[in-house]
């Protein structure tokens, strides 16, 4: 995923947005009027004392949680950016830490972006980040990403180097995903690293996944519960498999190093892949098959009895 070239063996140029060609599908999301072709906003929202006061408790919740759950990347980059001081963090001042640390800035949008303007701020290490903040009355679930989960749960990572790089090259991937109208498949590897991947540390699996480490139920269940599987990270396999958006994860994916996750998608030949891959998923989320490293074979008991919405518990 590391070559720009698309499968006309163009070069891709990120320096504008580029062209969405008629053949692509992308979802059709109405633009704001207030926002640009970039889809950012003109400032980061001024936030009142009730939206610093949810951010400090949802910052407070996490971290009786994460100590020995999160992965030290995770941990480090909280700390070398302070995330705790008090308050929504400033994106300017995050975005001078992270410039300084791996060459990254933190942009407000509006709510979830279109995904061609998204890989395109990737690919030039910018991360959107939603501008609202949850309030009380969604303080435990909420479905759009706020800034909490964006900026608490995505940009820690964003400190260390390899992930950063990885995260790059992510959006230059989405380019070739789009040409070969194959970005379900991509969105499952954003969706079993970025947002819900697990990470080998001293022989045990750990937090790095967003979706895990900004939520207080799911960073307990994808670590200590016996209902989900966690399988060694194969990225081929992976973006074959199906996920779930409105519950906990019937399986986690678990990577080595980000060292490694960076070689197995830069190194994979994604046009080939591409070519290969049907129009839908070919395993089901709950799946185990044959070439699986397994580091936990999950019961499924928690989905078995309903899910979310049922009174089934989820540890
Ligand atoms: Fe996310």
């Amino acid at each position: 995923m590391s070559s720009n070239a698309d499968h006309s063996g163009e070069t891709q140029d990120f320096r504008t947005l580029p062209e969405v060609p008629d053949e692509v599908f992308t979802a059709p999301l109405k633009r704001p009027a207030h926002v640009g072709e970039d889809w950012l906003e003109p400032a980061q929202t001024q936030y009142s004392s009730e939206d610093d006061a949810v951010w400090d408790d949802l910052f407070a919740r996490q971290m009786e949680i994460l100590p020995g759950r999160a992965c030290s990347a995770m941990l480090h980059g909280l700390e070398k950016l302070d995330l705790g001081k008090g308050g929504v963090p400033d994106f300017g001042e995050l975005s001078e830490e992270l410039g300084k640390l791996t060459g990254w800035s933190v942009v407000p949008v509006p709510m979830l972006i279109p995904d061609h303007v998204f890989f395109w701020h990737l690919a030039n290490r910018r991360f959107p980040a939603g501008n609202f903040i949850r309030t009380r009355e969604t303080f435990d679930y909420i479905q759009e990403p706020d800034v909490f989960h964006d900026v608490f749960g995505h940009v820690p990572l964003l400190t260390d180097p390899t992930f950063a790089d990885y995260m790059q090259e992510y959006g230059r991937a989405g380019w070739k995903a789009m040409r070969y109208n194959r970005l379900k498949a991509l969105g499952a590897l954003y969706w079993y690293t970025v947002e819900f991947g697990l990470i080998m540390e001293n022989g045990e699996p750990r937090i790095y996944g967003a979706g895990i480490s900004s939520g207080p139920t799911e960073a307990v269940f994808a670590l200590e519960a016996e209902s989900p599987n966690r399988i060694m990270l194969n990225v081929d396999r992976v973006m074959r498999t199906d996920y779930v958006i409105d519950d906990l994860q019937p399986t986690y994916f678990v990577i080595e190093s980000f060292e490694d996750l960076y070689r197995q998608t830069v190194e994979r030949d994604f046009d080939r892949l591409y070519r290969n891959l049907g129009a839908s998923f070919t395993y089901a989320n709950s799946a185990v098959i044959d070439v699986d490293n397994v580091v936990h074979r999950g019961t499924q008991e928690y989905f078995l009895r309903g899910g979310r919405g049922s009174s089934a518990k989820p540890v």
